[in-house]
């Protein structure tokens, strides 16, 4: 069997060493890769936007399973191309998409189908959007309609504040296209938690839930970023909120789904607020969450390839998801400046003197000769397991000692009680 995984990150990464523990895969390959990745996987230099690339590489090389892990090839319509073209792919399709491409379509279908989210309103000209801030109250949340990066959000914090971002983002084009409409909404109080499932176009089963730290800095400070680290379980998602959140949000959401006629296979994700009024939902993303992935996937038991066919063939319901009783921390070793602008090609040092108790999944990186060098924002995630949080967050944060570049940045307090 030959598979090729699409993206080149944490996730993928991930993705590619959890894969490559099934023995029935003869060859896997990854585009574009990394230099983690190649250790696991034959990378190709192939963009993970380039569809028609893609495309001719899985024909040509005749690809049994292509999986892909980024949002842009899903909005794009990777999925639909290759099935039009009788290739199988793990993903799923452009309308199903949109449930992380389009803010304002996500909450629409969440207003329409009763699913608890913050209230909202959209809006495509700036001076109605300013007349209608007032009516959230402040701080405000204010999004780009479109695809960000997971940056294309902002909390003002009173109307003047409100004013000038909604013209960066409507009239200066701060978020680029993505931000000619917006979403504006109601600012939520509570703990975040990310609950993934596995969906295959009739019944979700949850995977163990994760806690993603979006901001740069410890203690929640700085802008926000892809995510500076996770752990898995949150430490505040209990079993309660797990039978509410799948009866109110996941069971319902896929309801919705159905009735709006979007067949929807692959990952749904859950970004939840846990306010006082219960779980509500922030946003969906229609792929594994990085680095959520990097603390999920060391706890997956069975094996991940035939949990894909089953969502493909949609017989989820036949197979029984395990996991590991353990907890993972994951700390994300940035480059200096990131999420804004920062450096690359800086060697990175110390990644053959990591020992067992920790993996070390790629994100930005790549090979240069022997050596490897950073090239992107995020560089590297190294992951623990413990039989609790505290014992994976002190087995991480000691092995990350050994690891080291120039204008290495990471959080200190990932998995902490105190301040998570
Ligand atoms: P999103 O891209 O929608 O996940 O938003 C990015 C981050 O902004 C979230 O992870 C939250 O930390 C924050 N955020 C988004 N929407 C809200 C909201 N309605 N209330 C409070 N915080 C929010
Ligand atoms: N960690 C958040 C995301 O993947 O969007």
């Amino acid at each position: 069997m030959k598979i090729l995984i699409v993206g080149g990150g944490g996730r993928e990464h991930a993705l590619a060493w959890k894969l490559a523990q099934n023995g029935s895969i003869d060859k896997l390959y990854c585009a574009p890769g990394n230099a983690g990745i190649k250790n696991v996987a034959e990378c190709i230099p192939i963009k993970a936007e380039d569809l028609d690339g893609l495309l001719q590489f899985a024909k040509s090389n005749k690809i049994d399973l292509t999986i892909v892990g980024p949002e842009v090839p899903l909005s794009l319509g990777i999925a639909d191309l290759f099935e039009a073209n009788g290739l199988r792919i793990f993903g799923v399709n452009k309308k199903a998409a949109e449930l992380e491409s389009s803010k304002a379509f996500s909450k629409e279908l969440m207003e329409r189908y009763d699913i608890p989210t913050a209230r909202h309103c959209t809006y495509s000209d700036i001076s109605h959007a300013i007349n209608g801030i007032d009516a959230f109250g402040f701080p405000v949340v204010i999004k780009a309609d479109g695809l960000a990066g997971g940056k294309g959000v902002v909390i003002a914090h009173d109307r003047a504040e409100a004013i000038i971002e909604l013209a960066q983002i409507m009239n200066d084009g701060k978020f680029g296209q993505a931000g000619r409409k917006i979403v504006i909404e109601e600012f939520l109080e509570g703990k975040e938690v990310s609950v993934l499932a596995f969906v295959d176009g009739n019944i979700a089963v949850p995977m163990v839930d994760a806690q993603d730290y979006k901001k740069a800095f410890n203690n929640d400070k700085g802008l926000n970023t892809g995510g500076m680290g996770a752990i898995s379980p949150s430490l505040h998602y209990s079993s309660e909120h797990a039978c509410l959140v799948k009866e109110s949000i996941i069971d319902r959401t896929l309801a919705a789904l159905k009735a709006e006629g979007i067949v929807y296979k692959g990952i749904l994700y859950f970004g939840l607020m846990l306010t006082k009024l219960g779980p509500k939902v922030i946003e969906y993303n229609c792929r594994f969450g990085d680095p959520e992935a990097e603390v999920v996937l060391p706890r997956l038991e069975t094996d991940l390839l035939e949990i894909m066919k089953a969502v493909i063939d949609g017989r989820l319901g036949e197979l029984e998801i395990k996991w590991k009783d353990e907890s993972a921390v994951c700390v994300v070793m940035a480059s200096g400046g990131y999420p804004e602008a920062y450096n690359t090609g800086y060697e990175i040092f110390g990644l053959d003197e990591t020992d067992e108790n920790m993996l070390v999944f790629h994100a930005g990186t790549k090979a240069e000769g022997s050596s490897v060098v950073t090239a992107g924002g995020r560089v590297l995630v190294p992951v623990a397991l413990g039989t609790s949080v505290d014992e994976a967050r002190s087995k991480v944060y000691n092995g990350i000692k050994k690891l080291n570049f120039n204008n290495m940045h990471y959080r200190e307090d990932i998995g902490k009680r105190m301040n998570s």
